[in-house]
């Protein structure tokens, strides 16, 4: 059996991860150590507890006597870094806390590996960085896409943290030979997303009759959950260490856009949608080039945006229990 470490596992993509992972591949046990901050929920991994080869541990990556416990204990052959603090408006309030998971928690990990792997040389070893596509900053043109060499230019204390904690990881594959691999994916949707989050948030406030707030200009590139979690498996059976590889979808959409197409599945009208004014924003187009992923690792999406966005909204609505009581 090989083990996996995967840190910030009970959040949206971690969780979707584990359990459409372990059902694949019946030679791997995954460990998801997760600190449970306020934006998560453990229902996320709930039904994964039955099974004999996953286990979980609470507890924060920038611990480094518990990091160093769990990698002793388990074994991880690899390590998935998810743990993250969420950007959404109302977490925005403490950039420390960006700062301490992102850049103190990634070398907390990367310290720790470097020292049990170290003893075997790195073999058959993988760590991989799920990071963002934020860490480019904005594209300054419409026909403008970021491909894995651009420099990092982050706009604000979320993406500079977390443009901190990919230098990180690449700085120890550099000095120390250390087997890692940077994954910059576009923004991901899908079930088990916190509300607080802009297509969950869509999806909430039209179920329940609300005004559906949309800034005008922000234009996103989405991609739906189960294509990011496949993207990350081809990298971590087939990617070269020492890469950096993009994953993103095409689909390039304005939030209004996304707002209404949302609304239309529900049936719902497009006046519910209320249009703040951000004319005083940038540019916030952040696309990206994922030629190489999809050329040398042969990956392309599967699910089209109307699709995943089904799957999404039928999760909501079967799921009441998630997101019925919680004030945002
Ligand atoms: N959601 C997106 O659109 C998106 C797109 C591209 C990349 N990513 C990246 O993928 C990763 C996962 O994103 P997500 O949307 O699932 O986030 P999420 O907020 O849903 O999950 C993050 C998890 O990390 C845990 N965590 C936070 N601090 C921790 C710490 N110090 N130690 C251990 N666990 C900690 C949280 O409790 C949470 O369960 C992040 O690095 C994120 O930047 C997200």
């Amino acid at each position: 059996m090989k083990v996996i470490l995967i840190t910030g596992g009970a959040g949206f993509i971690g969780s979707n991860f584990i359990r459409f992972f372990l059902r694949r591949n019946k030679n791997f046990i995954i460990v998801n150590m997760d600190s449970l901050n306020h934006a998560t929920n453990l229902e996320n991994v709930k039904d994964l507890e039955k099974s004999p080869r996953y286990h979980f541990v609470k507890g924060s990556i920038t611990n480094h006597e518990l990091v160093n416990y769990v990698i002793k204990r388990h074994r991880p052959d690899y390590i998935i870094n998810f743990a993250s603090e969420s950007n959404f408006d109302n977490c925005a309030s403490n950039p420390l806390s960006f700062t301490q998971t992102h850049m103190l928690g990634t070398q907390t990990l990367l310290e720790s590996a470097r020292y049990f792997w170290g003893k075997h040389k790195f073999q058959g070893n993988l760590f991989i960085q799920a990071s963002i596509n934020e860490v480019y900053g904005s594209t300054p043109a419409n026909d403008v896409f970021f491909s894995e060499d651009a420099p990092l230019l982050p706009d604000n204390p979320f993406s500079a943290s977390k443009a901190g904690a990919d230098m990180l990881v690449k700085s120890y594959a550099s000095a120390y030979g250390f087997p890692a691999i940077i994954t910059r994916c576009c923004p991901t949707y899908g079930p088990y997303q916190h509300i607080g989050n802009f297509v969950p948030k869509c999806i909430i406030n039209a179920l329940s009759d609300k005004p559906v707030p949309v800034f005008e200009k922000k234009v996103r590139e989405w991609i739906y959950v189960l294509d990011h979690c496949i993207a990350l498996i081809r990298v971590l059976f087939y990617g070269k260490t020492g890469e950096i590889y993009n994953i993103s979808s095409g689909n390039e959409i304005s939030d209004f856009d996304m707002a209404k197409k949302i609304l239309e599945l529900l049936g719902k009208p497009k006046e519910a949608i209320e249009r703040i004014d951000d004319s005083s924003l940038q540019n916030t187009r952040c696309i990206l080039n994922s030629y190489k992923l999809k050329n040398n690792l042969n990956w392309s999406t599967k699910f089209k945006l109307e699709d995943g966005l089904r799957d999404t909204i039928l999760w909501y609505k079967q799921n009441p229990d998630r997101w019925k009581d919680i004030e945002l």
